[in-house]
């Protein structure tokens, strides 16, 4: 058993339909992949239909389910609402919202004109309450349950300079989430968010660390666990929370990072770089069991280790 395997008996999404945005790329692909494998329809959107042409063939090719792809610009409510009356036409009604589809770019806020600020936040937050929105009033005036799934991060909750306009859109996602968790209960609609840590996508590296800060900033170095996610472990997560088994689950965040935020929280988890030594200088210094050269030796060692 490990984390990159699927997780759910095969067939448990046999006769759902899911919608995943951005599932052309990086992990909303992946999370879609997943759904189909399990035997659910999928629908992937987004912008660029060249892209999602070829990985609905590379999905249908590898479950033989249905894999639908359909051009959206989530920022365009009237586009929104062709993705669902299309997929309800071909596919059925739809069971499941997962809202992944993102923009974002690392830049001092001072730097970003507003259309640039627009942009981030139109595609996150406008994006998902756009699809919510239109799904919701679906869902509700058919009388059917449904369930979202939305992709935020963990800044969502603790802010992070550089993406401004992304924490705070993300912000807004999971406000939306637990606020709609509560509202739309009594119409069986659960809401529910993911807030994954770094996952190796070419969008995010790209724009997260672009030029020579790939060299300088290994992400998996901030995460306790000592690596980055591997996109099973989070297909796996989603697929939970988008399945029955999590019927009891509404307006939770589950935050899949290796202990990533924590860490940088944590008022002294920094000493994590004391080694040994030092902390056997500080034992032997505290307890006085040790020479005054002993204890010296010690903290020289431990230092010179910090140093390196
Ligand atoms: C500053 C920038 C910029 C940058 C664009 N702009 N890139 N400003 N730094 N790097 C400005 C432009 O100059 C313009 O403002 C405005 O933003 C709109 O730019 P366009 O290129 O016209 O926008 P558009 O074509 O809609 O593309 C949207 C995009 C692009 C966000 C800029 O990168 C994109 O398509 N991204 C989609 C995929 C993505 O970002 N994936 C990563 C998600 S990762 P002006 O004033 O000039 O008109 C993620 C991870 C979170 O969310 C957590 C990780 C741990
Ligand atoms: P990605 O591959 O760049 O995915 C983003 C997707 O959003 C793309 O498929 C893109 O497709 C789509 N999209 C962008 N603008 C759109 C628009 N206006 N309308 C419709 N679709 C649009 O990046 P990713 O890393 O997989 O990110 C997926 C999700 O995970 C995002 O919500 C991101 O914030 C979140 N996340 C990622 C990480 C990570 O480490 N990778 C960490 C935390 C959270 P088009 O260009 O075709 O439109």
């Amino acid at each position: 058993m490990s984390y990159s395997q699927g997780m759910l008996k095969e067939d448990v999404f046999k006769g759902k339909v899911m919608v995943v945005t951005g599932g052309g790329t990086g992990l909303g692909k992946s999370m879609a992949t997943y759904f189909s494998k399990l035997g659910a329809s999928v629908v992937i959107c987004s912008r660029k239909f060249e892209v999602l042409e070829k990985t609905a063939q590379e999905i249908h090719d590898l479950t033989g389910n249905k894999v639908l792809p359909i051009a959206c610009d989530v920022r365009i409510y009237e586009q929104v609402e062709q993705v669902i009356n299309e997929t309800e036409r071909l596919l059925g009604p739809i069971d499941v919202l997962l809202n992944n589809a993102a923009g974002n770019f690392v830049s001092p806020t001072e730097r970003l004109s507003h259309r640039a600020f627009d942009t981030v936040v139109d595609i996150v937050l406008k994006g998902s309450y756009n699809f919510t929105l239109a799904m919701g009033k679906n869902w509700i005036s058919a009388k059917r349950p449904g369930t979202i799934l939305n992709i935020v991060t963990t800044y969502a909750w603790t802010g992070s300079g550089y993406v401004v306009p992304s924490a705070a859109a993300k912000a807004g996602i999971l406000a939306m989430t637990r606020s709609l968790a509560v509202e739309w209960a009594k119409y069986s609609i659960r809401s529910n968010a993911i807030a994954p840590g770094p996952f190796p996508t070419e969008g995010a590296w790209s724009r997260l660390l672009p030029g020579s800060l790939k060299k300088k900033y290994d992400p998996a170095l901030k995460v306790p666990i000592g690596r980055v996610g591997d996109h099973q472990e989070l297909a796996n997560l989603a697929a939970y929370l988008v399945s029955d088994f999590s019927a009891y689950i509404n307006g939770e965040v589950v935050t899949i990072d290796g202990g990533e935020w924590l860490k940088g929280a944590g008022e002294f988890n920094e000493l994590d770089k004391v080694p040994d030594e030092l902390w056997d200088a500080m034992e032997m210094a505290r307890n006085k069991t040790g020479s005054k050269l002993k204890i010296a030796w010690a903290y020289f060692k431990g230092i010179r280790k910090i140093k390196k």
